[in-house]
């Protein structure tokens, strides 16, 4: 019987990034070498029913808990995560050229509160790698959202033509693309989350494709700026909103590193009420996803209630491993079944209504 409390033991002997590279190891490869594995695998942990299903982003969600974007930087592991158990997922960042990153260390996992801090600084092959990959699974079982973001070296004049260069190259390769101005370890990429760049931004995209494309945006902005912000991409073609990424508020640990992003169970406040005064803003307007300290099915469901159509997570499945997929989903279930919902639809946005 596999118990990952025992796999975390071994795992979190290792430092954060070697145990990440193991583990992508063992995903890109275990389905090439064990292929009945992704059978197994499926059945224990993906939840597929028809009362979490929905068609929205132009596809079809068979489960609401999607991986966040930064697990699957290179998409290697596209297969796997789905045998446990994601609905949809988003791989990347993907820059237009390969770039290393940050210097290491740069990711750190602060185990009592449940959370991490990242400054990796968008590590990754670069779009042509990352293409050749995805282009021999697409289209897939499972919606696959492609997340981008600009070179390090690419000046703020010229980050239009990264995306424009990124739209292009997986436009036709993902269900939809989710553009991402809001980590905060590229120097200088969240100052273009303002109102001309982003204008600019969606009005490229529309023209290049009719793919969704999605904004995801910085939990540390002001709510007016979010909304604004939010406001504009969405006036300008966006398919919809994720919120949030990680923060730069190093108050929410108590030994913090001075650099990076914070994720995880001390995210789950700040990022719960900057997505809430979204929802209050768009909710039946567009297609809204909450990310953001999300470990539990009555977490998520507070979400969906308040006006998500999905979520997404990525501390948490560090944490307590590829149950939590299933645990969410069924939880969702049960706490339908409390409340007397009979399909996710009648959920999401109740709060709203
Ligand atoms: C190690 C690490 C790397 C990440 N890399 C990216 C990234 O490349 N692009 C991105 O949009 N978000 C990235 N994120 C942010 C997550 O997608 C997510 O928005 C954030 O971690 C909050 O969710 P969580 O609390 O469930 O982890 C990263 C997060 C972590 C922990």
């Amino acid at each position: 019987m596999f118990d990952y409390n025992t796999v975390k033991k071994i795992f979190f002997k290792l430092n954060p990034e070697n145990a990440h590279n193991v583990a992508e190891f063992v995903f890109k490869n275990g389905i090439r070498f064990c292929p009945f594995l992704a059978n197994e695998l499926t059945k224990r942990y993906f939840v597929s029913n028809e009362r979490l299903k929905q068609n929205i982003l132009d596809t079809t969600f068979l489960n609401p808990v999607g991986l966040a974007a930064g697990f699957d930087k290179n998409a290697t592991m596209i297969k796997m995560l789905t045998a446990l158990g994601f609905g949809h997922i988003e791989f990347g960042t993907v820059t237009p050229k390969p770039q290393d990153g940050n210097p290491k260390p740069r990711l750190f996992r602060h185990i009592e509160q449940e959370s991490i801090q990242n400054a990796m600084g968008f590590n990754n092959d670069g779009m042509e790698k990352v293409k050749e990959r995805v282009e021999k699974i697409y289209p897939f079982a499972t919606p696959l959202f492609a997340n981008i973001g600009k070179n390090k070296t690419t000046s703020d004049e010229d980050a239009l033509s990264d995306y424009e260069k990124l739209i292009d190259k997986f436009k036709n390769i993902s269900n939809t693309i989710v553009i991402n101005i809001s980590s905060p370890n590229t120097p200088g990429l969240r100052n273009l989350q303002n109102e001309d760049f982003i204008k600019a931004l969606f009005v490229m995209a529309k023209e290049k494709t009719d793919k969704p494309v999605l904004l995801k945006i910085a939990p540390d902005l002001e709510i007016k700026d979010a909304i604004n912000i939010c406001s504009v991409a969405l006036e300008h073609g966006a398919g919809g909103i994720i919120a949030t990424n990680t923060t730069v508020d190093y108050s929410l640990l108590p030994n913090p590193q001075s650099f990076g992003g914070i994720s995880g169970k001390v995210l789950e406040e700040k990022s719960s009420a900057i997505f809430e005064e979204l929802a209050k803003e768009f909710y039946g307007k567009t297609t809204l996803i909450s990310v953001g300290g999300i470990d539990s099915a009555e977490i998520a469901y507070k979400r969906i209630k308040m006006g998500a159509n999905l979520v997404q997570i990525y501390s948490s499945f560090i944490f307590k491993g590829p149950k939590l997929n299933r645990d969410i989903s069924d939880g969702i279930l049960k706490l339908m079944d409390r409340d007397g919902f009979a399909h996710i639809s009648e959920v999401i946005g109740v709060d709203r209504r």
